[in-house]
């Protein structure tokens, strides 16, 4: 047969097939993915057929969804979290035993500088807002404790605004802290309840969801990451259950294991108490 024989023509039918033809190394996982997202998206053309005019309003919008990113924000990120999209790669490699601690997307208002602070101690540098007190556990599988565990928190004030957001409002490293357990795994610290929150909503990714009615609210929770050596880390929230819009959460993270009861008795203030349960690192999986 002739070379010209042998091309593949382009068409609505061969369009995907033309493009994935093209990569020498069919067994790189990268190349594999392009190439099925690729297929996905001719798909997507073919069955919703945009005008030229269409087309070009969704490189428009991608081209923003760029300009929006630079050191300090990241809108791909953001987008990637408010379609499930971050959630379900957590959900599928973070899979634990029945009994551990569920993973969640960590966001972007995590510091890795967070001081260490006393047990104890309070976390509320402005004292702004209803005093909380956390109480926890880092245990195994077995109930043992995790005399080694380091708890790394961070939260909106009540306001819902973190402090990375306000940095003229509230004080460097307000409602962040770094705590080690206790011989018993156990740690405590003072903080304030914090409210719900929307997610950002000045980019383009929050525009064009807001546009479509999609919600953008978070309910009150509190971030978590869990570390000890010879353990798999753990990036959790826990979430206030008298939130009433548990069930919305933007980002797919509430899990009933992760709600938890902030208590409240006329003595003793608020108070929310937590157990999490590290599993041993399995090779191949986040230390
Ligand atoms: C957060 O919970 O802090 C968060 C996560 C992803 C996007 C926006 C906020
Ligand atoms: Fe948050």
């Amino acid at each position: 047969m002739s070379r010209a024989a042998d091309l593949i023509t382009f068409n609505e039918a061969t369009s995907a097939e033309a493009f994935a033809s093209r990569f020498g190394t069919p067994d790189d996982a990268t190349a594999r993915l392009l190439s099925a997202v690729v297929g996905q998206v001719h798909e997507l053309i073919k069955e919703f057929r945009p005008t030229q005019e269409q087309w070009r309003k969704v490189i428009d919008f991608l081209t923003e969804v760029g300009h929006a990113s630079d050191e300090r924000r990241q809108e791909w990120v953001l987008f990637s979290d408010l379609v499930g999209a971050s959630a379900l790669v957590e959900e599928i490699n973070s899979r634990r035993p029945a009994g551990a601690t569920p993973n969640t997307i960590r966001g972007p208002f995590f510091r890795t500088d967070t001081p260490e602070r006393a047990l104890g101690s309070s976390i509320s540098l402005d004292g702004i807002g209803e005093p909380l007190e956390v109480e926890g556990r880092v245990e195994d599988l077995d109930g043992l404790p995790i005399p080694t565990a380091e708890i790394i928190t961070w939260q909106a004030n009540a306001e819902g605004y973190y402090e990375n957001q306000q940095p003229d409002l509230q004080p460097e490293f307000n409602l962040r802290g770094l705590f080690r357990a206790d011989p018993d795994g156990r740690f405590h610290y003072r903080t304030v309840r914090p409210a719900g929150y929307g997610v950002p909503g000045d980019g383009p990714v929050g525009r064009l969801l807001a546009q479509a009615g999609y919600p953008l609210h978070r309910p009150a929770h509190l971030h978590f990451v869990l570390r000890a050596p010879g353990f798999e880390t753990i990036t959790t929230h826990i979430y206030d259950e008298s939130d009433p819009r548990l069930g919305e959460d933007a980002l797919f993270g509430v899990r009933p294991e992760l709600v938890r009861p902030f208590e409240t008795d006329g003595r003793s203030g608020t108070k929310v108490s937590v157990k999490f349960v590290m599993i041993r690192a399995r090779p191949g999986k986040s230390k």
